[in-house]
């Protein structure tokens, strides 16, 4: 059956207390909605709307920058969440299949949830996702009746007894698009909020003689972000299991509890992870990798049997090979570091080829920038790259080529030249003896 996702995300989110909309509040490395999008991405959809509203260009550049087919409709007035949904009517009048309710506020729910409400719906008109809350609070009850779903009746509008169900709603619902706009022209706002709810629907198609029912998930799945503390709370439960995950896949963590995944690092097999490594966006790492405490890696490719820190900097653009070395209090950026090549202590390589089995002495610096532009290094296969040594860029070293521990580089070394450029050293004899005694000579005098 042909799936279309609209995901809810004009809201305001009041709470977070941001100039940015709620819905692109980062989780991981990427806006909530991404996430949301994300998940229901397991489903294969065929089209995806998301109805922005505050902050709708900034909205419509994420969800493009996921997916750039999506379509982004703007709901000017929150008038409610049916209302809401009809704002994807336009974008799915030539759609024919199920129409699945996401929003871009609840990133956590799993593709095995959406896969049992897809199930659902060969024997139901209308599936909600509903869960047993251990506090329901404010949110919307499901109401049975028999073994169908009978209506859903907001808090604000419940009686006491309503109130006493536990068994809520998640805000996820599936249904024949067609028939989900047809119940929406239904809806009208004469309740305690004067919104219109999408939760009426269900009361409104089960007097159609239509048949609605419920498929269960963790509260967990269901989680909804209104605050920054529950931006917190999310941001630990994505990383709880990003961490589990990793290690199921055969990573070791030996402190998993500080290490920070982005929502899409990608970890090898028998790679370990030393305590405190943030992962940004955009990592791979291969199998039988170490990354040693205290790194920080994004948008960068590690392979196998490297070795990345203590205390290392992988910036975006960093392409490390099989066997390279890249060691403390170094920082590589858009860089291609070839098999087996060493940066072992204090660089900076940036905008520069290292080849196979090259040795950056400690303290060598790509000077890579100008003031104005950004200019490319290469430095050849076998070479051996002096101490403190500076290379301006644009330059070139050639392949076993060397250059002098202190020397600022400026012109290309060719392949097997030693390069030195710095000043001759002179020893001047006795005089620092001479020097001595007559500085401690003048100190004897002034005291
Ligand atoms: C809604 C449900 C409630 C459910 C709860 C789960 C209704 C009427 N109530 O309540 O049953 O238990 O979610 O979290 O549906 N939105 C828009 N435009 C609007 C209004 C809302 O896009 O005009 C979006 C919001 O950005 C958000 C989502 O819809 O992503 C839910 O809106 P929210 O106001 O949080 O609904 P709740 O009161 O939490
Ligand atoms: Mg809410």
């Amino acid at each position: 059956m042909a799936v279309a996702l609209i995901i809810l995300g004009a809201g305001m989110g009041t709470r977070m207390n941001s100039d940015m909309p709620k819905v692109l509040h980062p989780i991981a490395g990427a806006p909530m909605l991404v996430h949301a999008m994300a998940s229901g991405a397991a489903l294969d959809p065929d089209r995806t709307v998301v109805v922005a509203g505050h902050g709708a260009a900034a909205v419509e550049k994420a969800a493009k920058s996921y997916d750039p087919d999506t379509i982004v409709t703007v709901q000017t007035e929150q008038l409610g969440t049916a209302h809401a949904v009809a704002q994807a009517r336009d974008a799915l009048a030539d759609f024919h299949g199920d129409a699945i309710v996401l929003y871009g506020d609840t990133p956590f729910i799993q593709p095995e949830t959406l896969a049992a409400m897809t199930a659902a719906r060969l024997t139901h008109d209308i599936v909600v996702l509903g869960f047993d809350a251990d506090e329901p609070g404010r949110y919307g009850r499901l109401i049975l009746q028999a073994d169908q779903l009978d209506r859903i009746v907001e808090f604000r509008d419940a009686t006491d007894d309503e109130r006493a169900v536990t068994l809520c709603n998640s805000g996820v619902i599936a249904a024949n698009a067609a028939t989900l706009f047809d119940l929406i022209d239904a809806v009208g706002n004469n309740n305690a909020a004067g919104e219109y709810y999408l939760t009426d629907i269900i009361g409104i198609a089960r007097a159609r003689g239509l048949t609605a029912t419920v498929v269960r998930c963790a509260e967990a799945e269901t989680m909804g972000i209104n605050s920054r503390a529950e931006l917190a709370i999310a941001e630990a439960t994505f990383q709880g299991r990003a961490r589990k995950a990793a290690m199921g896949d055969g990573v070791t963590l030996t402190a998993p509890d500080t290490v920070h995944f982005a929502y899409d690092t990608v970890v090898g097999r028998d790679t370990i992870i030393e305590p405190n490594v943030v992962f940004g966006p955009g990592v791979t790492i291969e199998s039988g990798a170490t990354i040693r405490a205290f790194s920080h890696l994004e948008g960068c490719h590690v392979s196998r049997g490297a070795v990345v820190g203590p205390y290392a900097r992988l910036r975006p653009g960093a392409e490390l090979a099989e066997d390279v070395k890249v060691g403390n209090f170094v920082e590589i950026k858009n860089a291609q570091i070839a098999e087996g090549a060493k940066v072992n202590h204090l660089s900076y390589i940036g905008d520069a080829d290292v080849g196979a089995r090259s040795n950056i002495g400690a303290g060598t610096i790509t000077c890579n920038y100008d003031g104005v532009f950004k200019h490319k290094t290469i430095i050849g296969a076998d070479t051996f790259i002096g101490s403190n040594t500076m290379l301006v860029a644009p330059v070139t070293v050639g392949d076993a080529a060397m250059t002098g521990s202190g020397s600022v580089i400026t012109r290309d070394v060719p392949p097997g030249d030693l390069a030195v450029a710095r000043a001759r050293q002179d020893n001047k004899a006795g005089f620092a003896t001479r020097l001595f005694d007559k500085l401690r000579a003048k100190k004897a005098k002034g005291s």
